[in-house]
């Protein structure tokens, strides 16, 4: 007989980033799919990912999806544009046929293509992303005349960490960047990194419309639902809330705190060391 469980819908999503950040996409994945149960696992002990060498944030990725599929989980997504970045190809190919795997880069762009055809476009994340330039390798594959302006915005993701937002010292520090010759002219802003849509009111505060900020984590959530979808994975609807988890390489008081801003609610972390 197959069960929900030996079909596999009954697994989970498995959901890693440097640290919390990428609890934005996972609380977007949680809205979207409310019956999925999810693994998280935030990679604080090598936060952040933004300053590491592409070799480093390999093999972080690596080990961490070795974690997420002893969790047995159906789908990986990166929920990190630095791990996108530096380890989707390497993290496909090594998690194979055991588990579907997302990140942040396909979806986003794909969407950027449909709707910003012809058109100025920036894009702000860490040096890592922006360094790797595969936003606009992608982006220009398409072939729709997209003109990127990619921008690293290295302060903001301590800024955020340390809890500077909705204030003065982030206005400044936002206003001073998005101010930059590189991102004049854009008719939208691609938030590239899982860390900002905390400072996305403060963006559009400081455009007033003129620009469109672009959070992708919805994009990104919608493309989890649809490979689920297209493989009859999506869990069955039940009765109770699923059980997530949430893991850290690192724990400190100060990520638990910090955990309701990044997913609406605070969540317990459980301490998962990545090398004993
Ligand atoms: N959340 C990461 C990203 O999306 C940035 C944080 C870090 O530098 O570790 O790129």
């Amino acid at each position: 007989m197959t069960t929900a469980a030996t079909a596999g819908t009954a697994r989970p999503i498995g959901i890693f980033d440097s640290g919390i950040g990428g609890l934005t996409v996972a609380r977007a994945v949680a809205q979207r799919l409310p019956h999925e149960r999810l693994v998280y696992f935030g990679d604080t002990a090598h936060l952040p990912y933004g300053e590491k060498s592409t070799a480093a944030i390999q093999a972080y990725s690596i080990k961490i999806c070795d974690v997420l599929l002893r969790q047995h989980c159906k789908l990986i997504l990166i929920a990190c544009n630095s791990a996108s970045a530096a380890a989707y190809e390497l993290v496909r190919e090594y998690v194979g046929s055991k588990a579907q795997v997302v990140g942040m880069i396909d979806p986003v762009v794909q969407h950027v293509g449909r709707h910003y055809a012809g058109r100025p476009v920036g894009l702000i994340g860490t040096k890592q992303t922006v360094g790797s330039n595969i936003y606009r390798k992608k982006i220009d594959q398409l072939d729709l005349g997209v003109d990127l302006h990619a921008l690293a915005t290295p302060l903001l993701v301590p800024m955020i960490e340390e809890g500077f937002f909705n204030g003065r010292v982030s206005e400044e520090i936002i206003r001073a960047y998005l101010d930059h010759p590189t991102l004049h002219g854009i008719d939208a802003l691609l938030l590239a990194c899982t860390h900002f849509p905390l400072i996305k009111p403060q963006m559009e505060a400081h455009y007033q419309g003129s620009v469109a900020v672009l959070d992708p984590s919805d994009v990104v959530a919608t493309t989890v639902a649809e490979a689920l979808a297209a493989r009859q994975l999506l869990a069955a609807p039940a009765e109770t809330a699923p059980a997530h988890h949430f893991y850290v390489s690192d724990f400190t008081r100060s990520f638990e705190e910090s955990t309701r801003i990044f997913f609406g609610q605070e969540v317990q972390l459980e301490h998962y060391p990545l090398w004993e």
